[in-house]
């Protein structure tokens, strides 16, 4: 007997369409108009993170991209494809990194299992890992050290962003602001992480870009 509990999220789906156009009766018409959000985020894709959920805002508002421990790999043709649209064609005036304590991907990075393909990509995350060991291996308390790295991984994200060409080409025609979040399911509240890069001067010379 096939499991067929996927049939409440049709159910859910009509009953949202329902109840949406009913207060709201022009909210399908504008959607179908096109988008401009003013936001990309980039968030990890961990079912307990939703981006709209959490941040009371409608389809439109934000333009999203999820992976595992949201990170910005220069090589992940998807990634940059999704900032680069976002930035060059939507023009959001804000790109946010969340990441969020507990996550599975930062445990996962953090143990020495075997984990199968998934740690090709969770390697990245080891590499912040070892560029943040001082730090790290000082705190003694595991879930305080697994915070931690979750905050840097972050931080390192939002660097990988100022690091590319799209964002320092936004820089030079407009302007852009990164952000580093983290988001606690355990209160549901979202921190913002001290790492606001809005310009070039933000970045060490050898990763700018001349123009
Ligand atoms: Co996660």
């Amino acid at each position: 007997m096939a499991d067929k509990s996927y049939e409440r999220l049709l159910e859910g789906n009509r009953a949202w369409s329902k109840a949406k156009s009913a207060s709201d009766p022009d909210f399908f018409d504008n959607l179908t108009r096109g988008q401009k959000p003013d936001y990309l985020w980039i968030g990890c894709s961990d079912s307990r993170v939703p981006a709209n959920e959490i941040t009371q805002t409608l389809s439109g508002e934000i333009f999203v991209h999820r992976n595992v421990a949201n990170l910005v790999v220069h090589t992940d043709v998807n990634l940059l494809s999704v900032l680069q649209y976002a930035v060059e064609v939507l023009e959001v005036k804000h790109v946010i990194v969340c990441g969020h304590y507990g996550c599975g991907g930062i445990t996962a990075a953090m143990d020495n299992r075997d984990y199968g393909l998934v740690d090709i990509w969770l390697a990245n995350i080891r590499e912040v890992y070892l560029r943040h060991r001082v730090e790290l291996d000082a705190i003694t308390d595991p879930t305080a050290r697994t915070n931690r790295l979750t905050e840097l991984n972050v931080i390192e994200q939002v660097r990988n962003l100022a690091k590319s060409s799209i964002v320092q080409r936004a820089w030079r025609q407009r302007g852009l602001a990164l952000h580093g979040w983290v988001y606690g399911f355990n209160n549901g509240i979202i921190t913002e992480l001290d790492c606001v890069i809005d310009e070039l001067e933000d970045l060490e010379p050898v990763f700018r870009f001349n123009r």
